[in-house]
């Protein structure tokens, strides 16, 4: 730290800070546009001006050295001991303003129709300097918008040339569409032509964008001010990382979905999937009322088009009653989309022998075996700030873009980081982005990427390998033996790959912070099983170096759903508890009276004739989920379930960190969080007329108490009776409008506000508002917002430094640490399967960002950026079996056939068919199992037709 004066005041700042950084972090107000938290310093928009007084001043000269100084940038200066600075001296001010002017000449003043309008930061910057009156007449510059896809909108007139999303999309995000072009007064960000940007981090432009350039177009669809959105802490839903997000109501529709800042987590960005896929809480096919099944007049359940009777409450409780009346016999299949609460709650009510996990077989099995990796061997899980800071990596089969794609943008920073081992030895500042881009240039901090096929992050990596996951297994089995002799060995390797391997061994040798990456994606337990074998020869290796102190490496395991890592964390202490077809056998056997499916279509774990096993038996099903999918429309009883913004809950993310999401807005109608309903069902059950758990503070408790592992969930927020001053937190901002007069078509009297139970959080504006950092913890705050600061800038206000950790500390709370005494196994290769007789394919998952996630791919959004779903294929595979792109393959399994199209990829293992995850079509296949592919003959038709034949007849 050193000692430096800003106004006559003597503050202490960490050494090696920029002034700007310095201020903003004493929570002084200046003004700033080209400087970003995440991106560093360019010096490009002069907003941040401020006088730096002289060194060594000699008052005996006459002239008072407190008048004598010159203006700097802010973001341009580094701080140095004893230094005087002044933020608010006349000359400061009026240079600042003098800029402020000048970027205004050209920027439309159309905030009255702008979508930026009230969370700007041009906005809240102007008026910091002061700007108030228009002095220049002259036309102002005009801009042609383009077209940009369905995610975000352009509005080129109102930039103001800060650099931002250029820096942002291409040198943070990696992005090859978006560029500064012309010059001068002329300057233009877009693409060369219109087109949609082809960045998975392109909706973090709407946030990086200090106007209102970039704007989200799903918003626009039904637009509110920021001010007239309810908010709520929340964790986005879409895949396991667990970034935070601030969802954003109006009259009880979902608006959008902003960043959540978590200093270990997302930090700013969130990925499009999880701030465009949240249209499905809107969605057409929600469940609103109970509703009882129709069956044919035929009695038929099947292949039938199925009539729904709505029910009332009453209804719905005798049917209930009916279905598991105390001496039914109940099995329970839960769900890794729902929350914990739901799960345990499931649990509780059909017992702990009859829950199954609702996840196939092979999920299952990976699940556990990520688990048990990363709770036994020596291996610690990063965050991504630290994944950001690792100084060698290997990706081991996860395709991360595609699977956890967060990640993938913080492995773009570690590749990066290495300008900042430069930067150091040129002992330049860290923050000079631009200084230190132009030092690195092309080099990049070592991140070797083995992986099915080629990725989008394959531009940053130092090399990269393709293959079978058996391949990439050995080739991990072999790293592994290569660090560690003990390891299991490998032979057959060919000349150029054990070269590769030496060049990855020696790179991971020579690292101080390496880091493994792996998971579930790639479907193969060997090629987990050869990340832990490397991380634990790495392990070893640096418990050598340091004298036999126990050393661990860090392991990131990727798992697909929002809570995989705790239903693994709860299944593992369910000892009866299994997989999907583990269920299904038990379903069939008929010991089973009444099933109850927990927010899981189940249609889309395992193939279609094995979920149909299910009505092969007497056994009733009863559904609790948020939309009518297939299997729901198959039940005898639907429950409409509250998805993530009408309910509270706990998630475990492949952090292990339990976080808690809240509810946005009240439930609509008969809709309630899974755990109500379930808590109902087991005092019907019981014969109690009081449900099991009032709150799911107390399912959370319950939880916590029952299940070992998740002991610490409780800390994952402040509970349902935290209080600031004797007052709730609003979810509500201040400024909200309109309240009186939203139902006036109604009623004329504004209505109670809804009250919640369930968390320290309030549904009105009514609360503890002030904007004080430290008061509201950071699990339980909804959004940020502070006096002159409206736009998501304001963060920074409530950060204990800029871009450090929130105050009061991040949220959420790490389950799993490095073990005490891990267990030092090394996994054995499995044999070597037998080689493919002719005409077998081997089946490889195509994991798809888009697609492949169950929920996001059902807003529409999201669905117009889904790719044609195609088989890929190796170029003498599509040879041998005489098709090109465009032409049609059928795929026959054990019991099924899929009609895809085709597409060439050079990178494709040989022999292997990639199919995509998670679509219709595809739902349920068993990957890495060999298939039988050939020519489509018909594919024409099929593809004008759009209907598709399968062995269960026509589908579209
Ligand atoms: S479009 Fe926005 S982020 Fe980009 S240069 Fe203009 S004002 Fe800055
Ligand atoms: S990376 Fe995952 S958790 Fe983060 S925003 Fe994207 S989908 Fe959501
Ligand atoms: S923020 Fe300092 S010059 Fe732009």
């Amino acid at each position: 730290m050193v000692n430096i004066e800003i106004d006559g005041k003597i503050y202490s700042v960490p050494e090696g800070d920029n002034l700007l950084q310095a201020c903003l972090s004493l929570g002084l107000d200046l003004p700033y546009f080209c400087w970003h938290p995440a991106m560093g310093s360019v010096g490009a928009c002069r907003q941040c001006a401020l006088i730096q007084y002289e060194d060594n001043p000699n008052p005996e000269v006459g002239d008072s050295h407190e008048q004598r100084g010159r203006i700097v940038m802010g973001c341009m200066t580094p701080i140095s001991e004893g230094m005087r600075i002044s933020v608010n001296d006349p000359r400061a001010e009026g240079f600042r303003g003098q800029v402020i002017e000048y970027l205004m000449t050209n920027h439309p003043h159309d905030c009255p129709v702008c979508e930026e309008g009230g969370e700007c930061h041009l906005q809240d910057m102007t008026l910091m300097s002061s700007h108030t009156e228009r002095r220049y007449q002259g036309k102002k510059r005009t801009h042609r918008n383009q077209y940009l896809g369905p995610f975000i909108n352009h509005e080129m007139n109102r930039c103001i040339a800060c650099y931002r999303c250029q820096r942002y999309y291409q040198d943070y995000a990696g992005g090859h569409d978006l560029q500064a072009m012309a010059a001068h007064n002329h300057v233009y960000f877009g693409r060369h032509e219109d087109g949609v940007l082809e960045s998975e981090f392109s909706g973090n432009l709407v946030e990086v964008c200090p106007t209102g350039v970039f704007t989200d177009k799903t918003l626009s669809e039904h637009y509110s001010r920021k001010w007239d959105l309810q908010a709520a802490p929340s964790v986005c839903v879409h895949c396991a990382l667990g970034c935070n997000t601030s969802p954003g109501e109006r009259y009880g529709e979902l608006r959008r979905i902003v960043n959540r800042y978590h200093g270990q987590v997302n930090g700013y960005f969130l990925c499009d999937r999880g701030r465009f896929g949240y249209d499905f809480v809107n969605g057409q096919d929600r469940l609103n009322h109970a509703l009882k099944i129709q069956p044919s007049e035929q009695g038929e359940r099947l292949e039938t088009e199925h009539l729904h009777t709505e029910l009332s409450r009453n209804e719905t409780r005798d049917q209930l009653s009916v279905l598991i009346a105390a001496d039914k016999r109940l099995l329970g299949i839960g769900s890794p989309r729902a929350t914990l609460e739901a799960n345990f709650a499931l649990r509780e009510l059909v017992g702990a022998a009859n829950f199954y996990t609702g996840m196939s077989v092979q999920e299952a099995d990976l699940h556990q075996l990520a688990l048990n990796i990363l709770l036994k061997a020596p291996v610690r899980i990063p965050t991504l700030k630290e994944v950001e800071q690792a100084d060698a990596v290997l990706v081991l089969g996860e395709d991360v873009l595609n699977t956890s794609p967060r990640l993938a943008l913080s492995l773009r920073q570690t590749a990066a980081n290495i300008g900042k081992t430069i930067a150091e030895k040129l002992r330049v500042p860290l923050w000079q982005d631009a200084a230190i881009r132009e030092a690195r240039q092309d080099q990049k901090t070592p991140v070797y990427l083995a992986t099915l096929s080629s990725t989008g992050i394959d531009d940053i990596a130092a090399e990269t390998f393709k293959g079978t996951p058996e391949a990439i297994a050995r080739l991990g089995a072999a790293i592994a033996h290569a660090i560690d002799p003990a390891a299991p060995a490998v032979d057959g390797l060919d000349e150029n790959t054990a070269a590769l391997i030496q060049r990855i061994v020696d790179t991971l040798k020579a690292a101080s912070k390496p880091l493994v990456i792996s998971g579930t994606g790639c479907f193969s337990p060997a090629v987990m099983q050869a990340a832990a074998n490397i991380a634990q020869a790495l392990a070893n290796c640096a418990s050598d170096e340091q004298g036999g102190r126990n050393e661990c490496t860090d392991l990131y395991l990727c798992v697909p759903e929002s809570n995989s890592m705790g239903m693994a964390m709860l299944h593992e202490e369910t000892a009866q508890g299994g997989s999907l077809q583990a269920a299904l056998q038990r379903v069939e056997s008929g010991d089973v009276d009444t099933v109850v499916v927990l927010e899981n279509d189940l249609y889309r774990r395992a193939a279609r004739n094995e979920i149909e096993r299910l009505f092969n038996s007497q056994a009733q099903l009863i559904v609790v989920d948020h939309h009518l999918h297939e299997l729901a429309a198959q039940a005898d009883l639907i429950l409409p379930a509250g998805t993530f913004a009408e309910t509270e809950g706990t998630v475990v993310s492949s952090e292990g960190r339990a976080q808690r999401h809240f509810a946005v807005h009240i439930s609509k109608d008969d809709i309630r969080a899974s755990w109500e309903w379930l808590s109902d069902m087991i005092a019907l059950r019981k014969g109690s007329g009081q449900p099991a758990w009032q709150h799911v503070d107390e399912v959370t408790q319950d939880c916590a108490k029952t299940v070992v592992a998740l002991q610490d969930i409780v800390d994952a927020a402040p509970g349902d009776d935290f209080r600031i001053s004797g007052q709730k937190i609003n979810r509500q901002p201040h400024r909200y409008s309109g309240r009186t007069a939203m139902n006036a078509d109604v009623n004329v009297c504004e209505p109670k506000q809804p009250e919640d139970a369930d968390s320290a959080l309030a549904f009105t504006m009514e609360g503890y508002a002030v904007a004080k950092p430290g008061a509201r913890p950071a699990a339980v705050t909804p959004s940020y917002w502070s006096p002159g600061w409206n736009s998501n800038q304001s963060v920074g206000k409530f950060q204990q430094e800029m871009n450090g950790p929130l105050e009061g500390g991040d949220p959420g709370v790490r389950l799993i640490e490095p073990a005490a005494e891990p267990v030092r196994e090394w996994f054995k290769l499995p044999d070597k399967p037998p080689p493919a007789s002719d005409g077998q394919w081997l089946l490889l998952p195509q994991q798809l960002i888009f697609a492949s996630e169950e929920l996001s791919a059902k807003s529409p959004p999201v669905m117009a950026r889904s790719p044609v779903s195609c088989v890929l294929l190796h170029p003498d595979d599509a040879a041998s079996l005489s098709v090109d792109n465009g032409d049609g393959v059928v795929i026959g399994c054990a019991d099924r056939t899929v009609h895809l199209e085709v597409k060439i990829d050079l990178h494709s293992p040989a022999g292997s068919v990639a199919v995509p995850v998670g679509l219709l079509q595809t739902a349920g296949l068993v990957y890495l199992q060999r298939v039988q592919v050939k020519k489509d003959p018909d594919w024409q038709r099929r593809s004008e037709s759009g209907v598709f034949a399968t062995d269960q007849g026509e589908r579209s």
